[in-house]
């Protein structure tokens, strides 16, 4: 059997709905001179709001380190479906990568498993790398159930068959994101080892090589313990990739 190569780990910067074109350049320009000077051991992705994708795919160009992704993506190919983004559009633009099933898109509009996993499907069918989001609500953990519920949600919002290259699922525990708590690293190991397992029944091979990434509350000062957990192979950072100089710490913790 071919043995799959290991991906190097990916450290992605969520802005969720924040920047505007100016402070996406001035962003670009302080993440770009810090890894001019130290070369980062991990692909960086750059996931802006739609509106600033092609402008910042602009500024990224020609960075060996640097990608660009998008936060959300439709289900379908093309077609009317107003106010929609498809994954072909999104390819076009330049973009690798794209975020699904965030926690505050589950929340707040009611997105489920079953579209989640329609979206995905739909992405690797155009190209894109889905970076799937999962993870446990405060009440999931505090009553032991936080295992059971990614492990349903690793079942249900995610396509089966796939390349381990063609698929990357973020822990995110929807108690640590913005609030600055994190879990024990006994807590994201344990919690990474279930998605790990759970990724043999996806996987058509290679399930070992999905890169899992954790998120919530991720900063500079906590990255280096956090790297060093087994199975997480990168991180999903919201607040703390708003600025480059502290982006850029974090990548330049791989
Ligand atoms: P914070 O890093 O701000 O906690 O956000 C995490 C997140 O939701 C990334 O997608």
């Amino acid at each position: 059997m071919k043995k799959q190569l290991k991906q190097l780990p990916l450290v992605a910067g969520n802005w969720k709905m924040n920047g505007d074109i100016g402070s996406a350049e001035e962003l670009l320009t302080d993440l770009k001179a810090g890894l001019s000077a130290n070369a980062p051991k991990c692909e960086i992705v750059i996931c802006p709001p739609f509106t600033l994708l092609q402008h910042v795919g602009k500024l990224l160009n020609k960075n060996k380190y640097l990608y660009l992704g998008a936060q959300d993506c439709s289900e379908y190919g093309v077609g009317a479906y107003t106010g929609d983004i498809s994954p072909r559009m999104l390819s076009d633009l330049g973009c690798r990568y794209v975020v699904l099933g965030h926690s505050e898109r589950r929340t707040r509009l009611q997105e489920s498993n079953v579209i989640i996993k329609r979206k995905a499907a739909q992405a690797i069918h155009e190209g894109l790398i889905p970076i799937v989001c999962v993870g446990e609500s405060l009440n999931e953990r505090q009553e032991g159930r936080a295992q059971k519920a990614v492990q349903t949600q690793i079942s249900r919002s995610l396509p089966t068959g796939v390349e381990p290259s063609e698929l990357v699922v973020a822990y995110e525990p929807i108690w640590a994101i913005g609030t600055g708590k994190i879990p024990t690293t006994a807590q994201i190991a344990q919690i990474h080892l279930t998605i790990r397992q759970s990724l043999q029944t996806k996987c058509a091979r290679g399930y070992e090589s999905v890169r899992l990434l954790y998120g919530g509350s991720v900063n500079p000062q906590n990255v280096g313990e956090i790297i060093r957990i087994p199975n997480v192979d990168g991180c999903l950072v919201g607040g703390a990739s708003l600025k480059g100089g502290t982006f850029c710490d974090i990548c330049l913790a791989y």
